[in-house]
């Protein structure tokens, strides 16, 4: 392992080797950002020509929940570093490879394990830590959950432990939904039929990312630095537009930080963490936490000197950050809007016409309707400007069959 060390020369025995766990649209441009710095790069996803299979020195597709071929292929290749993009992984297999010292897991394998399931960062965040949460509780059969959301009382919301995206996840006002919310639960979950948390609605104001960075600084000492707040909208729990800055009052600020500092000084390594936060005038409560960069934070590849990409690949690497905000900005999804493989795009020179404006397409080889394709990148002189341009350019790029 040379990480520490140097940075060297890729596909040589003196390279540095990152493997990325899960090559999506986020793990891309981790992987960009990784290559301008010489690093060789191995991408592992579930799919053949996954977006950071595209631009990666070489591309593996395996069952990442399977330990077994898991362990196989780290022993296979050696990554200095092993970086998490997705949270269904076997991390019970990396948690075992970093104890032997077989590598090292960003920005550690308890992170990765902690934040892969709903109840561990949960139980960490309001019951170790005694950060603000909504009230919650776990149940395991339709008859706890009735048991559990007369507890918490209405409305509320019921989410598979381990899913993400917003899959399996229902806002109920009463007890008459209960049922419904439980089969829809045991369907979207990683798990078919597994364990749900309920949690008490929080009727926030807005909703934020505290993106925040672990990297080491000039002192050699880890430091915990913030950039500025994300907010963004949500429809069934999956994002579809966020900016930067939210506005924010000062003391909601404050405790935003403060939340996000406890939780990454508790999950620590190196790297980008996404905490999620909900605000009410002054009050801040801990939703969730990436362990790595956010779906949400896709903005800042035209708000900030250094995206939140390359914050990551800068901070895994033991190099300085620039956290610093260049202009406000947003972001909006482009979605697939029909089920068909090898879709095209039209109007993107329409959309670039807009100005400000930056657009991605991650390359995706299938679409859905409602997969996320690409996203539309809006610089201007305010963020209520800057959405109202991405939305505009996105809505502007139509996928066609061909
Ligand atoms: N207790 C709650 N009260 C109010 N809104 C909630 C609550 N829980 C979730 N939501 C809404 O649903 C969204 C998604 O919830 P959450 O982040 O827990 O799900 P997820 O599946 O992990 O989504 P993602 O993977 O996109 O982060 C939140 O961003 C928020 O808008
Ligand atoms: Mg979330």
């Amino acid at each position: 392992m040379n990480t520490t060390q140097y940075i060297g020369t890729p596909l040589s025995h003196s390279a540095c080797k990152v493997m990325l766990l899960g090559s999506g649209e986020l793990g891309k441009e981790v992987i960009i950002s990784l290559q301008r710095f010489g690093i060789e790069v191995i991408a592992v996803d579930r799919y053949e020509n996954a977006p950071g299979h595209q631009v990666a020195h070489r591309a593996h597709v395996i069952d990442m929940t399977d330990g077994v071929a898991l362990a196989r292929l780290i022993e296979l290749e050696q990554p200095d570093l092993v970086v998490p993009e997705i949270e269904a992984i076997a991390t019970a297999t990396l948690l075992e490879l970093e104890l032997a010292g077989k590598t090292r897991v960003i920005p550690t394998a308890r992170a990765a394990w902690l934040t892969m399931n709903r109840e561990g960062i949960r139980r960490l965040a309001a019951e170790t830590l005694g950060l603000a949460t909504s009230p919650y509780r776990f149940a395991d059969s339709l008859a706890e959950l009735q048991q559990a959301c007369s507890e918490i009382g209405y409305p509320c919301v019921i989410k598979p432990v381990m899913s993400s995206s917003g899959k399996g996840q229902s806002k109920i006002d009463g007890a008459d939904e209960v049922a419904a919310a439980w089969d829809y639960a045991a369907a979207g979950g990683r798990v078919k039929g597994g364990r749900v948390i309920v949690e008490g609605f929080i009727d926030f104001d807005y909703e934020i990312t505290q993106l925040t960075v672990r990297a080491v600084g000039a002192d050699g000492q880890i430091q915990t630095q913030f950039c500025e707040p994300i907010g963004h909208v949500q429809v069934q729990g999956d994002y579809v537009e966020s900016w930067q800055p939210q506005a924010m009052r000062p003391l909601a600020l404050e405790r935003a930080r403060e939340i996000a500092k406890k939780i990454t000084d508790d999950l620590g390594g190196l790297g980008v963490f996404g905490v999620e936060l909900f605000v009410k005038d002054d009050m801040v409560w801990f939703s969730e936490v990436s362990p790595r960069p956010h779906d949400t934070g896709m903005v800042t590849m035209s708000s900030q000197v250094q995206s939140e990409f390359e914050l990551h690949a800068k901070a895994i690497l033991g190099l300085p950050v620039d956290v610093s905000l260049r202009s406000p900005a947003a972001s909006a999804v482009i979605y697939g809007q029909h089920e068909a493989p090898a879709i095209a795009f039209e109007g993107v020179a329409d959309a670039l016409q807009v100005p400000g404006v930056d657009i991605r397409l991650f390359g995706k080889p299938e679409s859905f309707a409602r997969r996320r394709m690409g996203v539309a990148l809006a610089a201007a002189a305010d963020t209520e400007q800057a959405r109202s341009l991405a939305k505009a350019a996105a809505a502007k790029i139509k996928p066609v069959i061909v």
